[in-house]
């Protein structure tokens, strides 16, 4: 029985594919939800998919976790700093596994972009190359969650605050990204394929401000600031100092169009429109 293994499976991104390769019709006992955590993974057991420990940073886990599987997305790691390291492990493993086909989900134009968090992801696409194991590279753009999970200080100060200047952002839905993933890992000649993945309507932040005050029915405008600045606002609202580095330093990467893309693969590899930003903000404020 050919398997497809997910890992992450217990994060956002992970579940939703493992959900969707279900919907699609695959048989849950083909299908291997790789976790961390098991303890966390109550609910994907109960869906009756094979749950394995599966710790990046732990290589003995990681043979016996790809044991007899087919096909593997690799999730990449939440951990920022760690992941080329964690990535080689699952990459070293899945090429002793002798497993045939690793989908990877990368960060859009991985080998050209500028952006601190792509360095990690261009390191890991060469380490697959690089092991002769047929690949897919799902370079996925920016998540509409990113702006949708948080609309609470945009509304309330009525200002939507960033560093991204005029630069156009092709965010989709993590549920979109799952589906892209789910169709490589069910479908055919997907190997070696490199996908630039976003939605169809890009957006500028100031074009989003709109967006969030028209389905809001309160006034929201875009303050770009410069990058310190915004590295200031970030820290004031509570992130640690690193973490609001790594988002000023992405959205100048946005300004720069490293977040855009109008390749169509997102809409070609699911079939249909992704959702569109009004229709992801609308739903959020609803929500
Ligand atoms: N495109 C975007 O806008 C965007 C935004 C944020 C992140 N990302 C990237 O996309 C990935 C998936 O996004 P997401 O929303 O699903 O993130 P997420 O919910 O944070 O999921 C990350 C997953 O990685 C797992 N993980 C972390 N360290 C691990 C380790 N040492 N061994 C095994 N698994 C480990 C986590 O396990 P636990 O469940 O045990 O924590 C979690 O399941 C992120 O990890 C990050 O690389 C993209």
């Amino acid at each position: 029985m050919s398997m497809i293994a997910v890992t992450g499976a217990t994060g956002h991104l992970g579940r939703l594919v493992v959900e969707n390769l279900l919907e699609r019709g695959v048989e849950p006992g083909q299908v291997v939800a790789l976790v961390r955590r098991p303890e966390k993974a109550g609910d994907l057991a109960a869906l009756g998919v094979q749950v394995r420990h599966a710790d990046y940073s732990r290589p003995e886990t990681l043979g016996p976790a790809l044991q007899g599987v087919e096909k593997l997305l690799l999730v990449s790691s939440s951990e920022v700093g760690k992941r080329a390291e964690q990535h080689r492990n699952v990459v070293e493993a899945a090429r002793s596994a002798g497993v045939k086909l690793l989908a990877y989900t990368s960060i859009l134009k991985a080998d050209t972009s500028a952006m601190r968090l792509a360095a990690e992801h261009k390191a890991s696409e060469e380490g697959i190359r690089a092991s002769d194991i047929p690949f897919v590279f799902l370079r996925n753009g920016w998540y509409l969650e990113n702006y949708t999970g948080n609309l609470a200080p945009a509304l309330e100060h009525g200002a939507l605050v960033g560093s991204a200047e005029e630069g156009r952002v092709s965010a989709a839905t993590r549920a979109d990204f799952a589906a892209a993933a789910a169709t490589v890992l069910t479908g055919t000649g997907h190997e070696n394929r490199v996908y630039e993945l976003g939605g169809d309507e890009s957006f500028t932040l100031a074009e989003l401000a709109g967006i969030i005050a028209e389905a809001s029915g309160r006034p929201v405008e875009y303050r770009d600031l410069p990058e310190e600045a915004y590295v200031g606002v970030l820290a004031g609202l509570g992130l640690p100092e690193p973490f609001a580095r790594v988002l000023a330093d992405s959205d100048r990467g946005i300004a720069r169009g490293e977040l855009f893309t109008d390749s169509g693969d997102l809409r070609s590899l699911i079939g249909r429109s992704p959702t569109t930003p009004r229709a992801a903000v609308t739903a959020a404020v609803r929500a």
